[in-house]
């Protein structure tokens, strides 16, 4: 008997970084875990790494039309869900004199938008006992240079995470969010420049009380914690970021 023998798991988000960690953590506990990515390729390389008991299914969190499919294919392939990690999200950066209405929109729409309609599709496939989890950031606390659209994309999924806990409160549904700080994904090295994400590295540790970046194991110990350890929390938010929220 593994920790998660049979249980069955749908994650956003799942082909790299945070997300692909914790579908690991899971399915190598005994778990049935469906990811979900935009990248084909990017989701069976994923899939190769997660064993036989792994789906993955190519959905855009942005697209309604995606995610009202994914939550028939969840329905046809688990019946029910006994964990949602809400975990898909893109990181981009611009101080104020640089967003465009484009960058804005993208964010909101895969980041918050996305977030809270998956719930939405996913919820009635819910069991009671069963725990939501949303990737906020530290960044939604935080006051940091151009990361504003992205930061209130955060704060807003942080605050629906109050809200959805309440709504599915009756249904025995658990709703909580892990906030990761800097993290090591290699999204930095995707959304910007080479030297800008090895200065922005530089500034992160100086920053960090722990003077380091987390990992995602760190981050995917802690989501898999408030999918089916934290039984007694709902609505919270749990900083995974050395301390860079909280000292
Ligand atoms: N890394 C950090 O330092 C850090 C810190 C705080 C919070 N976070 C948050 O942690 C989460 C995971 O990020 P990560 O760092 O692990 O990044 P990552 O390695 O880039 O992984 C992001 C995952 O989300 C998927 N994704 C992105 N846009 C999507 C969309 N529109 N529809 C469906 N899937 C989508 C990606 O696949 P495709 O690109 O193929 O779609 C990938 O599987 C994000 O919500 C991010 O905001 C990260």
């Amino acid at each position: 008997m593994t920790p998660y023998d049979d249980k069955k798991i749908v994650i956003t988000g799942g082909s790299s970084g945070i997300g692909l960690a914790t579908a690991r953590l899971f399915a190598r506990g005994g778990a049935h875990v469906l990811i979900t990515g935009r990248d084909r390729s990017a989701l069976d390389a994923a899939l190769e790494r997660l064993g036989d008991k792994a789906v993955g299914v190519r959905s855009d969190a942005a697209s309604l039309a995606d995610i009202k499919a994914l939550s028939g294919t969840v329905q046809e392939r688990f019946g029910a869900v006994d964990a949602l990690f809400v975990n898909a999200g893109v990181t981009a950066s611009a101080p104020l004199d640089a967003v465009t209405e484009e960058m804005y929109d993208a964010l909101f729409d895969i980041n918050t938008k996305g977030a809270y309609f998956t719930v939405q599709a996913l919820a009635p496939l819910l069991r009671e006992g069963s725990g939501v989890v949303l990737t906020t950031s530290v960044v939604n606390v935080l006051g940091l240079d151009a990361l504003g659209v992205y930061a209130a994309s955060k704060a807003a999924l942080r605050s629906m995470t109050r809200t959805l806990a309440r709504e599915l409160l009756p249904r025995g549904v658990r709703v909580n969010a892990v906030s990761p700080g800097p993290t090591d994904t290699g999204v930095l090295d995707r959304a910007v420049p080479a030297d800008v994400a090895e200065t922005m590295k530089d500034t992160y540790r100086s920053t960090i009380p722990m003077r380091r970046l987390g990992t995602c194991e760190e981050v995917a110990s802690a989501a898999a914690y408030l999918a089916f350890g934290a039984t007694f929390s709902t609505g919270a938010e749990f900083p995974v970021d050395g301390g860079a929220s909280q000292l």
